[in-house]
């Protein structure tokens, strides 16, 4: 976790130029290194993640029994615990990872012992209580406070439930699958629109049956894990950040490679598509269950048109919608996007965030309650950018500042490296000035 904070100064672009290769997909990584910390065997995943989120979930599976080793630079080895974890006599860190205290928990509830899960000052904050409700129904003595973090398991045997998500959230999903996985009988997950779907086929890599409709997935327990060897795909939200960048300079070119294609995670491509830009995917191939590919993406040369986010698809893009937003003004018609209320609870409340931050730009915006209307045709000025101390807000304007008339600050820039530390440096890279 980084500590201090940080400033980096982003200057204009000209051009955005070159090609890619990310580091490994976070929510993937997090279920990877989960299951294989409870899986019976020895895993090994390559390109696992580097941002701090994960490294999060590896400190708490390690404090919980799993022997994690980093055998080369991005090759992770864990020898699960077979199905039991060792409870551990300090609290459990996650940091600033919201998707390691909720799906944690889940896996928690039916173990044998006491956890004691904590987080930063912003997980503390963020909303528990969408994941003690339904496990409470599975019988799981759970304490939160004040309906966040800290929060306390004792662990105990569960009663299966058919549970529909109030929120969209592959995190509670996450968290309903694994209790399941531990508990007799048919534990199914509802959801009226489909999250994203790593767990699912994480679980079933790792040997798990699950049954899926349209619209629920089932998992009956109880059900044992075997280690699995992956090659973990390049992050599609951290590719955002360059895919954004470049759909801003007619003449761009640029090319990611082994780029998660995962289809309830790559709605991004669409809405570039529809903005005007040109995307070809080459070489796509499954691994694992996930599908992955080449991107590569050229501006139109006449600009980005418009386009707008609601319904299920701001579900579906929601850690894509703070640069969605923030390349808004360069775009001739605007980015309008609804339905997003999801993201006030996230690692910042993005939606006052990004306002705040267009604004400091030069930008004029509107702000609603459950999301943003970005007018296009505008040009931005650099300013000072307040990150919140989240990643995503960090690097979102550091793609904004390209196209701006003079530098850009962005405070708090070290928060890059929950998700993606190389971030600056590979911006550096493909940006032509
Ligand atoms: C994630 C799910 C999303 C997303 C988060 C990662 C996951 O959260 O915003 O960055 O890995 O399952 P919700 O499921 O709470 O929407």
């Amino acid at each position: 976790m980084p500590t201090s904070t940080e400033e980096r100064l982003i200057r204009p672009a000209r051009n955005i130029y070159g090609s890619l290769r990310l580091p490994g997909d976070k929510s993937i990584s997090h279920r990877y290194a989960m299951l294989g910390a409870f899986a019976e065997g020895t895993s090994r995943f390559f390109n696992f993640s580097t941002g701090a989120d994960c490294a999060s979930t590896l400190a708490c599976m390690a404090a919980l029994g799993a022997n994690i080793s980093e055998i080369n630079d991005g090759t992770i080895e864990v020898t699960g615990v077979s199905g039991r974890v060792t409870p551990s006599n300090h609290p459990l860190d996650c940091g600033n990872s919201g998707s390691t205290m909720r799906m944690i928990s889940g896996l928690l509830a039916p173990q044998l012992g006491s956890f004691t899960l904590i987080g930063d000052a912003s997980l503390s904050r963020r909303p528990m209580e969408r994941i003690r409700k339904p496990l409470e129904t599975m019988g799981a003595r759970l304490s939160l406070t004040e309906g966040h973090a800290p929060l306390t398991i004792t662990g105990t045997a569960l009663q299966p439930i058919d549970y529909a998500t109030p929120v969209p959230s592959a995190q509670i999903k996450t968290c309903l699958l694994l209790a399941g996985l531990q508990t007799a009988g048919t534990t199914t997950v509802r959801e009226t629109v489909r999250t994203r779907d790593h767990s699912e086929l994480a679980l079933r890599a790792f040997g798990a049956t699950l049954t899926r409709t349209l619209d629920s997935v089932s998992i009956t327990g109880r059900q044992s894990l075997h280690a699995i060897d992956a090659s973990v795909p390049g992050d599609i939200s951290s590719a955002a950040f360059f895919l954004c960048a470049a759909a801003l300079f007619p003449g761009s070119n640029l090319l990611l490679d082994s780029i998660g294609l995962n289809p309830t995670r790559a709605a991004l491509l669409d809405v570039l598509t529809t903005l005007g830009a040109h995307i070809a995917v080459l070489n796509l191939e499954e691994k694992n269950a996930e599908l992955v590919g080449t991107v590569q993406i050229t501006a139109p040369p006449q600009g980005l048109g418009t386009v707008e986010v609601s319904g299920a698809l701001a579900a579906q893009l929601i850690d894509e919608l703070p640069v969605l937003a923030a390349i808004g003004p360069y775009t001739s018609g605007g980015i309008r996007i609804r339905d997003a209320r999801e993201l006030r609870v996230k690692e910042s409340d993005r939606i006052s965030l990004v306002v705040k931050n267009l604004r400091a730009m030069g930008a004029e915006v509107e702000e609603f309650e459950d999301g943003l209307d970005v007018p296009g045709g505008q040009s931005l000025h650099g300013a000072t950018i307040d990150s919140g101390g989240d990643h995503r807000i960090a690097m979102a304007f550091s793609v904004a500042a390209l196209r701006a008339e003079g530098d850009t600050l962005i405070h708090g820039a070290e928060s890059a490296a929950i998700s993606f530390p190389e971030f600056f440096n590979l911006l550096d890279l493909v940006a032509e000035r």
